[in-house]
């Protein structure tokens, strides 16, 4: 076993040393090689969806989705408090407003019954985050969104080939965006995709993504529109393409984490586990706990510091959005908003170590030593 267990690091365990050298060799570096079109397809097809978009990061593809998807100043989004910052910092470039929503108490997603009393007439769409690879309760973001006329801008970063009602993610919403830093299930180093069934928002995300040339005339420099280039090199679609033709496999290994992680742990007093949202299937991109100090006998602190002495890495949770500086200053009103769960979350929370190439031994040292924490 290594003396050093990372709380996350990519496994590589396909084609991709194959795909990247065959992309160096023959000088196709550029977003312009056969990559790029073959990792669209193969991730649009992983998702069942029609069209994918590759860009350079989670974040682009967020903030992709949301011009093609209309959203500007003026507008506003509902977005989960509890959420990475690019959730809502996407919102912000586009100039519209994210407006927050306290996660549920069990999922630790957006919580659907608190949605509607954050609707107004500026709404124009929601933003569900499938936090940790648990996709949301998508019947209720659907049936509210359709009572409102809102758009589903689904944040699935964290989240390939998760699943609501037996439909991927990719396919639960009008688009979707998807991260591929080198920490998720699947990873091209940096990147990001955004999928959609719409032929409409296809040409939209390609045209924005390519600096607005025209799409039926790329080499003719004449821009009607302000767009940007968030083209996804060859190099990093070579990965892309080997990560996706294993997709279920780096999947199961993530599912199977999670599986020991509650194995020897889910019985044990103050140490609380994500649940699992009725009717989905969670894909586990990171093992979180919530750690309640009365009952467990120690504090977070000093199980990290214990666990950080025996060489495992943790991290803490995201800080939600209602707590983040740049997004008053913004001008997002959080101040006198109550968001419990989020902030019992922030408290309580930390990552285990999750990487897709952990052993079962890894993860019962682990285990172990965060019960030992308790005596020390
Ligand atoms: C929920 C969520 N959204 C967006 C992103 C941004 O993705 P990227 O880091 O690829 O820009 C992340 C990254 O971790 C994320 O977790």
């Amino acid at each position: 076993m290594k003396n050093f267990i990372p709380v996350c690091e990519p496994l590589l365990a396909g084609n991709e040393l194959k795909y990247i050298t065959e992309a160096v060799s023959t000088g196709w570096i550029s977003s312009s090689g056969k990559y790029v079109t073959e990792f669209e397809k193969a991730f649009a097809d992983y998702c069942g969806a029609k069209c994918a978009v590759a860009v350079c990061n989670g974040t682009q593809a967020l903030h992709l989705m949301l011009v093609a998807a209309g959203i500007g100043k003026g507008a506003e989004v509902i977005v989960p408090s509890f959420t990475m910052i690019a959730s809502a910092f996407a919102v912000c470039y586009t100039g519209a407003l994210p407006v927050f929503v306290d996660a549920d108490k069990d999922t630790w997603n957006i919580d659907p019954a608190k949605i509607e009393e954050k609707i107004t007439a500026k709404t124009k769409a929601i933003m569900p985050v499938h936090i940790f690879g648990n996709p949301c309760a998508m019947d209720d973001i659907k049936r509210i969104a359709k009572k409102y006329n809102l758009l589903i801008l689904d944040d699935a970063a964290e989240a390939h080939g998760a699943e609501y009602a037996g439909v991927k993610t990719g396919r639960l919403a009008d688009i979707t965006a998807f991260s591929f830093f080198a920490n998720k299930n699947l990873t091209t180093g940096e990147g990001g995709m955004v999928v959609t069934d719409s032929q409409e928002y296809y040409d939209k995300l390609r045209y924005y993504k390519n600096v607005c040339f025209p799409l039926d005339a790329p080499r003719v420099y004449q821009h009607e529109n302000i767009g940007f280039n968030y083209r996804m090199s060859n190099l990093h679609a070579a990965l892309g393409l080997a990560q996706v033709e294993k997709a279920d496999y780096y999947r199961d290994l993530r599912r199977k984490n999670a599986f020991l992680y509650k194995k020897y742990l889910a019985s044990v007093a103050g140490i609380i586990f994500q649940q699992d949202t009725l009717g989905g299937l969670n894909v586990h991109w990171m093992n979180a706990v919530l750690l309640e100090p009365k009952k467990f006998g120690k504090t977070k602190e000093q199980v990290i510091e214990y666990l950080k002495q025996n060489g495992i890495e943790t991290r803490l949770l995201f800080t939600s959005m209602h707590r983040q500086p740049a997004l008053k200053k913004y001008g997002c009103a959080c101040d006198g908003e109550e968001y419990p769960v989020c902030d019992k979350l922030a408290e309580n929370g930390f990552y285990l170590p999750s990487g897709s190439g952990l052993t079962e031994e890894e993860i019962k040292f682990v285990c172990q030593k965060i019960l030992e924490a308790r005596g020390c």
